[in-house]
């Protein structure tokens, strides 16, 4: 059992979990990700490392409640723990010192954007953040990023905190600056990193996203997660999560994730009971 040291909860439905596991915590790096499983019989989750400590042997991770894995990770308490925790898996974030490097996070996004606006900064980089979210309750992170930012501007659709709009807004009047842009870095929400992509294009500037197909194995084995990059087929889980998000098809990865809506539902109302006669 891999036990929860620390829970804390961002916003509705967003927790925070520090989870033992120091041979994960030993290798961690910026933009790696971990595939959790509650109990013995759940699914395996895949979840973006947020933080991690070496010398704790801790790695932290923010998750949404959205289906039923994910609610029953949010009914954890310290002290309780989860069956399995693989990681790291994933190739880290290239980090090097590049220049002005824009990261942009939406929503939850902005869980996995921190330790690599982090891991910039430390390498020297001026990093420009910039987070949105729906309205004010669901901002998360925000003195973080703001740590390790040299600048932070917060947007919401509502305009309830920060500038009301959209974080390309922002990103484009960063693009129309005559300060050079090295790097821009996104990850929220699928037509969210599919808006930067399409703001950063006409300019040029390298854009990556970190993408979240739906992952079985995690190893490459399996499939489920591909994903068009270019002309080619990726596996998200061993070839990314992070792309060239001038080169990824988008709507195929939509329609992807679109593709068990109705199990999930199933699975949400019959509280994650298996359907078949295993009787799990
Ligand atoms: C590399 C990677 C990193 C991720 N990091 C984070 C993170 O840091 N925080 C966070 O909140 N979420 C993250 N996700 C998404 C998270 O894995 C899903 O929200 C979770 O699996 C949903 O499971 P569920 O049973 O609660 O919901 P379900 O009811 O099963 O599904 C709800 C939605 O979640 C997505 N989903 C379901 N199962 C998977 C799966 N096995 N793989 C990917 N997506 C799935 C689908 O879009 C689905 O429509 C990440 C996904 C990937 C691939
Ligand atoms: S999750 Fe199975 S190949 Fe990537």
């Amino acid at each position: 059992m891999y036990k929860i040291i620390e829970k804390k909860i961002l916003s509705q439905g967003v927790n925070q979990l520090v989870i033992d596991a120091p041979l994960v915590a030993k290798k961690a790096q910026p933009g790696e990700f971990i595939i959790l499983r509650v109990n013995e019989n759940g699914e395996r989750v895949p979840l973006t490392i947020a933080d991690f400590d070496r010398e704790k042997g801790t790695i932290t991770i923010i998750f949404q409640e959205v289906g039923n894995s994910t609610r029953l990770l949010g009914e954890l308490e310290v002290g309780e723990g989860v069956a399995d925790f693989v990681g790291p898996l994933g190739h880290p974030t290239q980090i090097e010192k590049m220049g002005k490097i824009v990261c942009v996070g939406g929503g939850i996004g902005v869980a996995p954007i921190f330790p690599i606006a982090r891991g910039m900064h430390q390498a020297g980089n001026q990093v420009v953040s910039i987070i949105g979210a729906r309205n004010r309750e669901l901002v998360i992170l925000e003195d973080d990023m703001r740590e390790v930012s040299d600048e932070l501007t917060i947007t919401t659709d509502d305009g309830s905190h920060g500038r009301k709009g959209l974080v390309t807004d922002v990103l484009k009047e960063l693009l129309e600056d005559d300060e050079p842009i090295a790097e821009v870095i996104a990850i929220g929400p699928v037509v969210m990193m599919r808006a930067v992509a399409e703001t950063t294009r006409p300019y040029g500037v390298k854009t990556i996203v970190s993408l979240n197909p739906i992952m079985v194995d995690g190893t490459g084995m399996c499939g489920g997660c591909r994903v068009a990059v270019g002309d080619k087929t990726k596996f998200a889980c061993v070839d990314g999560p992070e792309f060239d998000g001038h080169k990824v098809d988008f709507a195929s990865l939509m329609a992807r994730q679109r593709m068990y809506v109705e199990q999930e539902k199933q699975a949400s109302t019959e509280g994650g009971k298996c359907q078949c006669h295993c009787q799990k």
